[in-house]
């Protein structure tokens, strides 16, 4: 079993008839999805979810989770996502899916935010590229205000199609090098001032980690 499927497997646990879960994207919730699909189908489960992409929608349905949205659902009870970096105080960067403004509605909307992630995500201090979700109207400016900042920023570029990403919501990505990050949290807030980003992939309200290594997973609390 690789290490994905192990934090999958845990995730699962948590799972329990009824709740109503927030659902990150990524390969790794895909996997979750796929084994929670098992469980609702062998314990006759119900289970709502709220996705956070077309990605993560179509593979709810596929899974047997009822698909269903805030407004109906305001308080979600377990947020599950992946990561693409996580430090040793449970912050995070997200968003190598661009999926991240979703990602941090579902995962702030819930009672409890649990991350799954293969053990090489981990990093004493987040270093990574922070990906900003941009409205494409602003981002010319964003990206200065963005690089006066201290970031050196580029254009998520599409595969498969010519040009910028386009997200879900229909925005642009800039994937912002800020070098290590000395206080997630600070940063986080200073770039969601800029008028015209829409949100940014630090994440610092994780309540949990359940990250793989090749002999086990071990469980972080903050
Ligand atoms: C998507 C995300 C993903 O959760 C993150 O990129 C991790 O993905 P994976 O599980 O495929 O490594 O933030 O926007």
């Amino acid at each position: 079993m690789n290490e994905k499927e192990m934090v999958a497997i845990e995730a699962v646990k948590l799972v329990k008839d009824g709740m109503v879960l927030g659902v990150g994207s990524g390969t790794t919730v895909a996997i979750f999805l796929k084994k929670l699909g098992e469980r609702i189908r062998e314990e006759e489960m119900t289970v709502y979810g709220v996705p956070s992409s077309y990605q993560s929608h179509f593979l709810c349905i596929e899974a047997g989770v009822r698909v269903v949205d805030l407004l109906e659902f305001p308080e979600l009870d377990l947020c599950i996502d992946g990561a693409d970096q996580i430090d040793e105080n449970l912050n995070c960067i997200k968003g190598g899916g661009g999926a991240l403004t979703r990602e941090k509605v579902v995962s702030q909307a819930s009672k409890r935010f649990v991350i799954i992630a293969e053990g090489r995500k981990f990093s004493k201090r987040l270093n990574s590229q922070v990906p900003v979700e941009v409205l494409p109207f602003a981002y010319g400016y964003v990206k200065r205000k963005l690089q006066e900042m201290g970031g050196i920023c580029t254009l998520r570029e599409g595969k498969g199609k010519l040009g910028p990403v386009v997200t879900d919501n229909g925005n642009f990505i800039l994937d912002c090098n800020f070098g290590e990050i000395e206080n997630p949290r600070e940063l986080e807030v200073e770039i969601n001032e800029v008028a015209g980003v829409v949100e940014n992939g630090i994440f610092c309200n994780v309540d949990e980690a359940i990250l793989g290594y090749p002999d086990g997973v071990k469980f972080l609390k903050r």
